[in-house]
């Protein structure tokens, strides 16, 4: 019997890199994202294929991280339910890899998902987190986290996430680079310039807090003009670590002239998306045709306090589940 699971990928509004370092940061989950379905096999390897990659591995593999990551969720999923047998994993995702919008977490929370159905959504942010720290090292979480639970939530490493309550609706735009950028590598520059300059960081850190903590109080009270600028600011101590780069920057202006209340890179930068906040559908469409003009894929999405990723049941019960 087969059983299924889905995510949503994730933008973060203001806090990225800081939050790695115990930085509050602020996420909101989105209507693009990842699912999966897994069917049990009579014998192991388990075998994961991801659609529209042409990638499938076992996971007894060592020399490809997909599969080292594919055993560490199954691993982690049978530290709580032993009786999960050997499976064959299909997942897809329609979010660009390294785009920033979180496409990892979502595919692995989207498998733990299809792998245990009647998991929590602790025990598969757990699970997503075993699988991340292959691709990443050492993630916040903030992606995993947002994965599971959808919704706009501020986020501290190590602790739990609270719900943010978003006062009407938030239109957003997310334009790509078309650059894949890796998190790693991005979280790792950012770890060197520390390391080099640690007054320097130390103080964009502290003015992200702010920005973040001001942001907050912004989105719960509806005050989007507020949000706007905060993200503007957010961008500007991105850049000072070095996280930006010329197409953000090209995407963050031709988003501003378009009317867009604040524009910035989303995720690790480097390439990946910018995050546009507007004030309504028809300046987004705007924003979206002046990316498009430039040859920058880009979508819209809004961002209500109800949206949320929701575990597919199986259509009989799991016979994954003990
Ligand atoms: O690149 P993404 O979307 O996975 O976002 C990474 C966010 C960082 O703060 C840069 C890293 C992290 O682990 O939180």
């Amino acid at each position: 019997m087969e059983t299924r699971g889905q995510a949503c990928g994730k933008v973060i509004l203001l806090g990225e890199h800081a939050v790695v370092y115990g930085v509050p940061a602020i996420a909101v989950g989105i209507d693009r994202g990842a699912r999966a379905v897994a069917v049990p096999v009579e014998s192991g390897p388990s075998r994961l294929r991801v659609r529209g990659w042409n990638i499938a591995v076992r996971d007894n593999e060592d020399g490809h991280d997909l599969a080292r990551a594919f055993r560490a969720l199954l691993d982690a999923s049978r530290e709580d339910r032993p009786a999960i047998r050997p499976l064959s994993v299909e997942v897809e995702a329609d979010l660009p890899p390294g785009g920033g919008l979180g496409c990892s977490a979502a595919m692995g929370v989207a498998i733990a998902r299809a792998v245990d159905p009647t998991a929590t959504d602790d025990a598969l942010q757990e699970r997503a987190m075993a699988w991340e720290r292959v691709f990443h090292g050492n993630p916040s979480g903030i992606d995993a986290a947002v994965s599971a639970r959808g919704g706009c939530a501020f986020f501290r490493k190590g602790e739990a996430l609270e719900r943010v309550r978003v006062r009407g609706t938030l239109h957003l735009c997310v334009g790509s680079t078309g650059i894949a950028a890796s998190t790693k590598v991005m979280v790792d520059g950012v770890a060197k310039m520390r390391a080099r300059k640690p007054d320097v960081v130390a103080k964009t850190f502290e003015g992200i807090r702010s920005l973040v903590g001001n942001a907050r109080v912004a989105i719960e009270h509806g005050d989007r003009i507020t949000l706007g600028r905060l993200m503007d600011l957010n961008q500007m101590l991105l850049s000072g670590l070095f996280v930006s780069s010329t197409e953000i920057e090209r995407l963050c202006g031709a988003a501003r002239q378009a009317g867009a209340l604040g524009a910035k890179l989303t995720g690790a930068g480097g390439g990946g998306s910018v995050l546009a906040l507007v004030p309504s559908a028809a300046v987004g469409e705007a924003v979206l045709a002046a990316w498009r003009a430039d040859g920058f894929d880009a979508f819209a999405t809004t961002v209500a306090p109800e949206t949320r990723a929701r575990s597919v049941e199986a259509e009989a019960e799991s016979e994954t589940a003990p």
